[in-house]
């Protein structure tokens, strides 16, 4: 074949799908690093509002037409999961705020509709966590990777093996004490998150939940690891104290990053917390500012001057 002709077989394959993988090539110029959030109801993590090179993209496939929109915020509607392709959803909370691919493992306020009615179901597109992460061009920065999943989370993370190590900054929502939120879904910090973070070399840094979930810095991995050890004894504690469900916010940085924590807060209070989640202590040398944003509730910062 002469190359010419390879040439054009080539853009043709390419043309039909045989080729390059999709790609976020058409970014604003400008741009250089990623704020991504998986599961954002309608809380989505938002760019600092001043600093005109970090974007979000969050990925809903409930209530991702009722995210406010908001510069240099790209909304998905679409889960996200091990796997691509389409799937039922069930949309749990009245406001589909907890909306799984899972079904709940057991029958609570939460997930039963009006009157104890069935929740509704919808069908939705679902991407592959490798497809999310491998669709951002290698050049920008995926400062933040936060997931909240319903159940989802570690499957998917684990799922796209050393792609992982792109990002930085990694909060998950994990389960504590062997509970099981949902039903079939491996998601539990010390049986499934913390052997396997510290295998990709991450540090484990902190646990923040609601409620009676725990709230706990990690000195490093042997802490995270005793905390863990003593697990099975407080798992039977809740269950005689008819706990269901326990399940917090998990911190992870990678093992070789310098870079700043990601700017998330809103509130100079809570950019002290979450940097203190994140293992950072003296945060105002980033001189990070609290910027007011959308939704209510979560606090989300811009860098100052
Ligand atoms: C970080 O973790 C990776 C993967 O476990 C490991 O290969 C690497 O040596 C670690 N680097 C540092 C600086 O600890
Ligand atoms: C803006 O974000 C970039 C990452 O995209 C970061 O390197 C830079 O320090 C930030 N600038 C300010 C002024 O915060």
């Amino acid at each position: 074949m002469r190359p010419g002709r390879l040439v054009l077989t080539l853009a043709l394959l390419r043309a039909r799908g045989g080729g390059a993988a999709p790609l976020l090539d058409q970014l604003p110029s400008g741009v250089t690093s990623v704020l991504i959030n998986i599961g954002s109801s309608l809380n989505p993590v938002l760019p600092p509002p001043e600093n005109r090179s970090v974007i979000s993209i969050a990925f809903d496939p409930i209530v991702a037409s009722e995210i406010r929109s908001k510069p240099r915020l790209y909304v998905v509607p679409a889960a996200v999961s091990e796997e691509g392709g389409l799937a039922t959803m069930g949309v749990y909370n009245a406001d589909g705020g907890s909306s799984s691919l899972l079904k709940p493992a057991m029958t609570a306020e939460w997930n039963v509709g009006f009157e104890g009615a069935l929740p509704p179901t919808k069908i939705v597109p679902v991407l592959s966590m490798q497809s999310v992460l491998e669709a951002i061009p290698p050049r920008l920065l995926l400062w933040l990777l936060k997931t909240d999943m319903q159940g989802k989370d570690f499957s998917a993370v684990a799922s796209v093996g050393s792609l992982i190590r792109r990002v930085p900054y990694i909060m998950s929502e994990v389960w504590l004490e062997n509970l099981h939120t949902y039903e079939g879904a491996s998601n539990d910090y010390c049986r499934d998150w913390l052997p396997y973070m510290l295998k990709m070399g991450y540090r484990p840094k902190a646990l923040h939940g609601g409620g009676r979930a725990p709230r706990r810095t990690f000195a490093g991995a042997s802490d995270a690891l005793t905390f863990c050890s003593q697990s099975t004894g407080r798992s039977q504690a809740r269950r005689n104290k008819g706990v269901e469900i326990l399940e917090a916010d998990a911190f992870w940085v990678r093992n070789d990053t310098s870079l700043p924590p990601p700017p998330i807060f809103i509130t100079k209070a809570a950019i002290n917390n979450e940097a203190i989640h994140f293992g950072v202590r003296d945060i105002d040398k980033y001189n990070y500012r609290p910027g007011l944003q959308s939704g209510g509730g979560n606090v989300w910062a811009g860098r100052g001057k």
